[in-house]
Parts: structure tokens; sequence; C-alpha cells
């Protein structure tokens, strides 16, 4: 099994020939991909990476760690597992795996590649993505799956022997999970010298990835204005030759007002429509991506409103043109509040510059920026901060202990989080029952919540729910709060919406809510029309109900009694409140527009005006999570007492009390 990397190949340009091979190719598109009728086998070959096959096999067979930086399409992530493959890496058994940041393009390139393949999905190729696994152990040899899913994988086998190689795939994207795996990964290599690493990437900044890493300068996020009545007039004024828009915006909600806009902008137009408006963020359905992937008929133009998934993880043929709004949602932590939230933050420059690379593909395109030279130059960082410097770090940590790693702070980060943050969150996890005092994992709370592939705080609370007799409702609002959101948005008919909603509101707000409508949908035979009638998600409800049969079953693995409350919704808040305690919320006494401060870090917080309880303002509230736009939103509450929550957390908030706890 001995590959050579053969002269007469281009010869790549080798920066460092260490410990770790790198591979840095820029090499322009050699083919248009108005491919026509030629073979995939031709295609494959057209692609630039396919230059490189020989000088990547031989990089992978002498050097552990080989970082491979190439453009976005250039076919890093459908061919190099193939390669591997072809040369014999998954001989005898083993599995070569390829992680991404993102579900949709674990999905996408999977299915991509067993296409290529000539396989069906599933079988020699697979993927898994946390509740979703299309993979079979006794066939599948080359398997996408979610950087944070491996991570899970390690908890059972913790030198992932059954991997020969392991690509990490769109590294510079620099997720949680990904920085958590190159740690991790490092110290397996130290174990498992036959073990293969590729860290590949889209930007030349990966480059930190061998050496620097620690480049990243704090940053606040800025507040983004609203963003959509820009993005209309840029994309209605593409007089343009055809060809078909990408446009980035920030996420689900900006992108369904934006489609829909459009839209109906379009059905209005007296000319003949033309457009094919597509939505693209991570949770799409697989019928949603394939439209998004499929080529577009004669005669339309297709228009794809995307968040930065687009940006590097996929590539769509056929992209000429591309509005950058010059946002992107980003999560922001604040240690010294304990607040996360999603703020609108300017993209950097590296970003901006991936975005205007995705136009003109297939011939010369343009991109729409909607935002000045000068403020590109001056406002816009160069490089973005990894996720791991900006976030709660509670279900990093608990991973780690549950793989054993103790020494949290010491442990060997790309780029280390600050000891504040790793402080928070050993805090909360004591507090959640999780760790004791050593902070070792607690038996069994702290191995059950780090069993349940969820953040800790609602695998504490599905724990709760065990014991008070609640864990069938618990489960379901489990499942609900894992999906983005399972109401239809609702541009021009937002009065429908909150009339719809209505019928289902619950005084306790939007957990018991969610039953209701969960109660609704069985009775309804799971009907797709009763959905629609009443603004839910259909597709949203479907993933629901698996997620629920997934958790049932961990539940049961867990040993945690299924059983139903029948609508006792003082244990059901109870539960929340045993995972949730630290998101309790007072509404100011005084306060007439309805503000609450936050009861550990006094923050001012707004219920959202999508909660079931906007405008009721109950006097002490738990949240789900809060976005923050001009205000800090509280988005999905629940009422509760007070009195729950010194019961539920007693460490946490007889400490509170005597520091932060309002009179
Ligand atoms: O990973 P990288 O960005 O380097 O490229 P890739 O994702 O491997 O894509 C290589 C080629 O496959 C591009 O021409 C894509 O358009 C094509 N592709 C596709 O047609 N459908 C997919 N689902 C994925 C890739
Ligand atoms: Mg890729």
């Amino acid at each position: 099994m001995a590959q050579f990397w053969k002269p007469g190949a281009e010869k790549p340009r080798l920066l460092d020939d260490g410990e770790g091979g790198v591979l840095f190719f820029s090499s322009s598109y050699s083919s248009s991909s108005g491919f026509g009728f030629s073979s995939i086998e031709k295609q494959r070959q057209r692609l630039p990476v396919y230059k490189y096959r020989s000088a990547i096999l031989y990089l992978v067979e002498t050097h552990a760690t080989t970082i491979i930086v190439g453009e976005t399409g250039s076919g890093k992530t459908t061919q190099i597992p193939q390669y591997l493959k072809e040369a014999g890496w998954a001989d005898g058994g083993r599995v070569i795996a390829c992680t991404q940041p993102r579900r949709l393009a674990v999905q996408a390139v999977a299915s991509r590649v067993a296409e290529e393949m000539g396989v069906k999905l599933g079988a020699e190729v697979g993927y898994t993505i946390r509740f979703e696994d299309l993979t079979n152990p006794d066939v599948t040899r080359v398997k996408f799956l979610t950087d944070g899913v491996l991570l899970r994988e390690m908890m059972d086998d913790p030198l992932l022997t059954k991997y020969s190689v392991i690509m990490v795939d769109e590294a510079h994207e620099r997720s949680i999970s990904t920085d958590m795996l190159l740690g991790l990964l490092k110290k397996i290599q130290r174990r498992r010298p036959d073990l293969r690493l590729i860290i590949s990437s889209a930007t030349i900044e990966a480059k930190t990835m061998s050496t620097f890493f620690q480049t990243s300068k704090k940053r606040r996020g800025l507040e983004g204005e609203a963003l959509e009545p820009k993005v209309e007039p840029a994309i209605l004024s593409v007089e343009e030759p055809p060809g078909d828009i990408l446009v980035f915006l920030t996420g689900q909600d900006d992108i369904d007002t934006a489609v829909q806009l459009l839209t109906e902008h379009d059905r209005n137009d007296r000319k003949k429509s033309e457009l094919i408006v597509l939505p693209l963020y991570s949770g799409l359905s697989r019928a949603e991506q394939e439209l998004i992937f499929s080529p577009t008929p004669r005669g339309k133009r297709k228009v794809v409103i995307s968040t930065n998934i687009a940006e590097t993880s996929l590539t769509l043929e056929g992209i000429v043109y591309v509005v950058d709004s010059g946002f992107s949602k980003q999560r922001f932590y604040n240690p010294i509040s304990d607040i996360e939230n999603l703020i609108i933050t300017p993209i950097s420059k590296a970003s901006a510059r991936q975005r205007t690379g995705r136009a003109g593909r297939i011939r010369p395109g343009k991109c729409y920026r909607l935002y000045t030279e000068e403020y590109f130059i001056n406002e816009m960082p160069a490089e973005g901060i990894p996720e791991m410097q900006r976030s709660n770090l509670v279900t990093c940590v608990i991973q780690l202990k549950a793989l054993g790693i103790d020494n949290i702070l010491g442990f060997d980060w790309p780029s280390p989080p600050s000891p504040e943050v790793m402080i928070r969150a050993l805090e909360v996890l004591y507090s959640l029952g999780v760790l004791d005092d050593d902070a070792k994992l607690t038996s069994p709370v702290g191995f059950q919540v780090a069993e349940i592939p969820l953040e800790p705080m609602i695998s504490k609370m599905i724990l709760a729910s065990g014991d008070l007799g609640c864990s069938e409702e618990i489960i379901t609002i489990a499942a609900v709060l894992s999906i983005q959101s399972i109401w239809t948005s609702s541009r021009g008919a937002q009065k429908e919406l909150d009339e719809a909603r209505l019928q289902f509101a619950a005084a306790e707000g939007d957990h018991v809510t969610f039953l209701n409508v969960y109660k609704g949908f069985l009775q309804s035979n799971k009907s797709s029309q009763w959905c629609h009638k009443n603004f839910i998600n259909y597709q949203a409800m479907k993933k629901v109900m698996e997620v629920r049969e997934q958790l049932r079953r961990i539940a049961q693995r867990l040993g945690i009694v299924l059983k139903s409350c029948e609508r006792d919704t003082t244990v059901i808040r109870k539960a929340v409140t045993a995972g949730f305690f630290a998101n309790a919320c007072q509404l100011e006494a005084y306060s007439h527009n309805g503000m609450y401060k936050s009861i550990r870090g006094s923050q001012e917080v707004y219920i959202h005006p999508s909660s079931v309880l906007f405008r009721v303002n109950p006097k002490w509230v738990i949240y789900h999570s809060l976005v923050s736009t001009d205000r800090q939103y509280m988005r999905n509450i629940i009422t509760i007492d007070p009195g729950w929550l010194t019961e539920a957390a007693p460490h946490f908030y007889q400490y509170r009390q005597l520091t932060h706890m309002p009179h």
C-alpha cells in the first residue's frame, strides 16, 4: 500500500517539511462546469485538486499530519476521501472520516460522493449527524460526519480506532468542535502513530493551523442594522445577463423574510416571473436541499438566499452574481454577565473575500457588496474570532471531562479560551450537580448528562423530569427546542400567525405551548394540511418526532423512567427549572415597558415578540436563549415560582442571594 508522489504532476508548494506536510494550492479553475455530457470521471479529473492527487497521497503516507489549503470548489471535500479510498486507506475494514462543522454540508457532500462513486448513500459512503445516522458499520468505508459527532464517538472509542485517516475539513471556520477535535487528535496521535490526519481549509489564514494558531485579537461584536430593505432593491437591480444569484444574509429569520418578499415581488411583476427563490440554512429538509443543487431551468434565474454556509462549505454551480450583506450572525459570550447571545456582526475581510469568490465560477461574475470600500477597509476585521473565544463553554467542558481530560485549563487548545470563561463553565456544571468538589463528573448524574447529546442544561432537565414524573412531556419540549422553530415564518401574515399561535398559547409559557402544538399535531394524524392551516412548519414537526424518538431511546438506556404527568404543568416547570435555573429573570417592579433583569448578572432583558408571554409579562420567568437586536430578547420562556430556584440550585442561589438577588 505504498504511494509515491509521481514527478510530472505539478509540483505542489511545500511550506514546511517538518512534523507536518503542508500543501497549498491556488490553482485557477481548469474547467468550466457547463460539463454537458462529460462523464463523472472526466468531471472529477477537471477539478483543481486532481493535479495534486499523488502529492496528497504521498504526504499522507509520509506525514502524520497533512495540511491542505485550496480554494472553495476545488474538490477538497468530495475528492480527497475518494483518493484515499482508491489508495487503499479503507482496506481491511478501516474507515476514512471527513468532518464538517455543518450538518447540511455533511449531508450534501456525502450524497454527492456516493453519486460520484456510484454507490447507495448509507452503504459504502455514509454520513452521521446528530440524531441521524446513515451508515452501516459493516460496509461504510468513507464516512462524513460533523466534528461534534466525532467528538461524541470518542466517548465510546477514545482512540478512534476504526479510522485510518481523519480529514478535519473547513478548519478555517474554527468552530468549537473543530478546535476541540484538533486538540484531542493531537493527543490521540501520540498513542496512535498509524493514524493519519488531514486538516483542510479554504483560506490562506489556515496556515495558522500549522504554526501561529493564536493570532486572533479580541474584538467586540457590533450590532447590525436592519438588512432586508437594502437587499431587495439590490437583487432586483441585477438587470444582468442570465446567471444565478447567491445572497448572503444572516439567519433563518431574515432569509425567510427575504425569500417571501422576493417571491411576492416576482409574482406581482408584470413580466413573466423568472425567479426561483430558495433559502439555504442548516435544518433544511433533504427535498429542499435538492432544489438548491439542481440545475436552473432555462429562462429562469435561481436566487439562493443563504447564511454563511455557502461561504466555503458548499459550492453551488451556476452562481454568477453574489450579493453580500457584509454581516453574519455570531455567538458572543460575556463571562461577567454570563450571557451568550447571537449578534449580527460584520464579517471578516477573509469572509468577504470568500463570499466574493463565489461569483463567477462558470464565467466572469460580479459581487455586489452592500457596504462601502471604506467600511471594508476600516471596519471589517482581517479574520474572525474562533468560536472557542466567544462562546459559553459549558458543553465543551463537560465533553472534555467525559473524555477524561481533567486539567481543562492546561489543555492544548489551538486558541485558548480565557480562564474566566472556563471557570464560569465549571461553576455552572457544579451547580447542575454534574461536577463534584474535585471538578470530576458526578455519578450517575454527571455521566448521564454527558451521555445525552444535547447541551448540559437540557440534559439535566431531562434527567430531572425522570424523577418528577414528566419525562414524556419534557422530551417533547427538548425535541422542539433542538429545532430552529416549529412555526412557519409569515411575512405579510403576521396577524394570522399570531392568531394561530394564540390557539395553542398556554399561560405558563412557550414550553407548554409546544406541548399543545404537539398534541394537536398527533390528533390531526400528523397532517401536513393541519400544519399549514395553523402556521406550523410540517418539516420541523416531522423532525421533532424523530428527535423525540431518539431521545426516548437514550433516556431508556440511561434508566430514566418514561412517564407522562398528564399536563401537570407544575412538575414540567420544575423540570425546566432544574436545568435552566441560571436563566431566571424577574420583571422590574416599576417597569412600564416589560423590562426584566437577569438574576445572576442584573442584565436588562425583554420578552421576545414571538413568545406567547409577550406583553403578558409575568413576574418570574426562565428563558431558554437570548437573541440580541436592538435589545436583549428572551426566547422561549416559561413562568416559575422563585422558590424553585433555591430548591433546584441551592449553591448557586444562596451565593447569589447575598450579592445580586433583587429584593
Ligand atoms: O471542498 P471544496 O470546496 O474544495 O470542493 P468540493 O466541495 O469537493 O466541490 C468540488 C466540485 O463538486 C464542485 O465543482 C462542486 O460544484 C461539485 N459539487 C456538487 O456539484 N454538488 C455537491 N453537493 C458538492 C460538490
Ligand atoms: Mg469543502
